[in-house]
């Protein structure tokens, strides 16, 4: 079932499963259930890729049956994301390959790449009626070492899976940002159609509101 929280309103319309994609902090308990695992992150194959590389790799922990690499990966989050993420099914890890496979030579669209194709997989979750919440606030090192991730791998993001819970479980702060408004920047800030913005126009550098 479509999640009907905090649906994003745009100047104009765009695919409902786009508008309905958001990161919670609050998940369910349910798991998620194997088939549903498998074509999200099947999503991701789905996506571009310079050279067709597909530099992407995910690391997944379920917390039922992967409790080893949840925790691990759990304890790589930084207090600040750990408080909530603790209460998603599943946890993942996505790492980019930094080299191309036909010619080592170093992909300078890996981490863009990896970032699409989670783009990817957050749709189809969220078309499943799951939502995944990405994060910056880890430790890479703390990934490297715990899955013994070979040098030319590198962890990008983390991010929990699941589906989406009640609000009012979450500690305060928290359960006001997950039902507060979402602002995005207007089309006339970063979409140019012709020219750079002059600099009486420029706005476009300026921190979301
Ligand atoms: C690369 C990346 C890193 C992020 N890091 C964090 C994080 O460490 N903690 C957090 O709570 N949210 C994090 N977020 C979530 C963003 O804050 C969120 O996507 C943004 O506010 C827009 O909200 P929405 O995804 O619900 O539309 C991150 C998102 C991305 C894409």
């Amino acid at each position: 079932m479509a999640d009907t929280t905090n649906v994003l309103t745009l100047e104009h319309p765009i695919l409902p499963v786009l508008t309905q994609r958001r990161s919670p902090r609050a998940y369910a308990e349910a798991p998620v259930p194997t088939e549903a695992l498998h074509q999200v992150f099947a999503a991701a194959s789905s996506a571009a890729s310079c050279f067709g590389e597909q530099p992407w790799r995910y690391l997944v922990g379920a917390r039922a049956e992967q409790p080893a690499a949840y925790d691990s990966i759990l304890a790589s989050l930084g207090e600040f994301n750990q408080v909530w993420a603790n209460k998603a099914p599943v946890l993942a890890v996505s790492i980019a390959k930094l080299h191309f496979s036909h010619d080592a030579n170093p992909n300078a669209w890996a981490r863009h790449d990896v970032g699409q194709a989670t783009a990817t997989l957050a749709i189809q979750a969220t078309e499943l009626g799951l939502q995944i919440h990405q994060m910056a606030g880890f430790s890479p090192d703390k990934i490297r070492e715990s899955f013994n991730i070979p040098a030319d791998y590198e962890p990008v993001a983390v991010f929990t899976l699941g589906y989406p819970g009640d609000a009012a479980t979450l500690p305060d702060g928290l359960r006001e940002k997950e039902t507060g408004p979402r602002v995005r920047k207007p089309l006339a800030e970063f979409m140019f159609e012709g020219s750079w913005p002059t600099a009486e126009g420029e706005r476009y550098d300026q921190a979301p509101v």
